[in-house]
């Protein structure tokens, strides 16, 4: 049996070993950061990245068990911490909440909020035939901007802050899951706790929209 204990990256390279050494070993994951809580270590989505793009060598694995201890949260650098509220957000608006009422809500509650839609979308739909997809919310952006960020310099940009950002750029070219309204879209962007450049816009990220859609979820 394989154990993993870290972060999200980490869980990935250890379920892909999982899911590759014999075939397949029993597998439980012990995620620590808020990434690897809320949505890394559930679902069974295992992988590694290539040069080309994110996730290309992967499996789908399911562990055995995930343990949470919401503790380990408290050790996690600052950065780590506000850029993993970026999938926190992502459930929250699938779950039909408002951004702005981010902030009211405790993180203990926001974890076991995302770690219950999450764990009920994978049991419906484990190899993402269609409503897993739902989680892919605002990925195609936040995938593009990280293998631009990883080509540069590997620390410039979390997956956390990544999807943030996309699920920003998704309300604001898109609408949103739910009413899509404008003044949500801004709210989305402060009750993230997110960075967004003023310059981007939608026809100068066009170019790294496709670069997103060669990565793999
Ligand atoms: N498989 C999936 O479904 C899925 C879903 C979302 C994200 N991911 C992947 O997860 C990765 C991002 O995960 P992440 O945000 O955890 O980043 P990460 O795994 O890179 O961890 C971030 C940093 O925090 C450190 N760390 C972890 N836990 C800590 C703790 N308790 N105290 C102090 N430091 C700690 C790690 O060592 C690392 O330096 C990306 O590679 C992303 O593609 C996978």
């Amino acid at each position: 049996m394989l154990v993993g204990v870290g972060g999200g990256a980490l869980t990935d390279l250890v379920g892909f070993a999982a899911a590759t050494y014999l075939r397949g070993i029993a597998l439980v994951q012990i995620p620590t950061s808020l990434v690897g809580q809320v949505d890394a270590a559930i679902g069974g989505k295992t992988g590694v990245n290539l040069r080309s793009g994110k996730n290309l060598v992967g499996a789908f694995h399911q562990p055995i068990g995930v343990l949470c201890d919401f503790e380990t949260i408290a050790t996690l650098p600052e950065r780590e911490r506000v850029g993993g509220l970026g999938e926190v957000a992502k459930c929250w608006l699938l779950e039909g909440g408002f951004a702005a009422e981010l902030n009211d809500v405790s993180l203990h509650d926001l974890i076991v909020m995302s770690v219950t839609l999450k764990a009920a979308i994978v049991s419906a739909d484990e190899h993402e035939g269609g409503r897993r997809a739902l989680l892919n919310y605002g990925h195609t952006l936040a995938h593009a901007l990280e293998k631009v960020a990883l080509a540069r310099d590997g620390d410039e940009l979390r997956h956390g802050e990544a999807v943030a950002i996309g699920l920003a750029f998704r309300r604001q070219v898109g609408g949103g899951v739910g009413s899509g309204r404008q003044q949500r879209s801004g709210a989305t962007r402060r009750g993230a706790g997110l960075f967004w450049s003023q310059s981007s816009s939608p026809r100068g990220l066009s170019n790294v929209i496709t670069l997103g859609s060669h990565g793999a979820r």
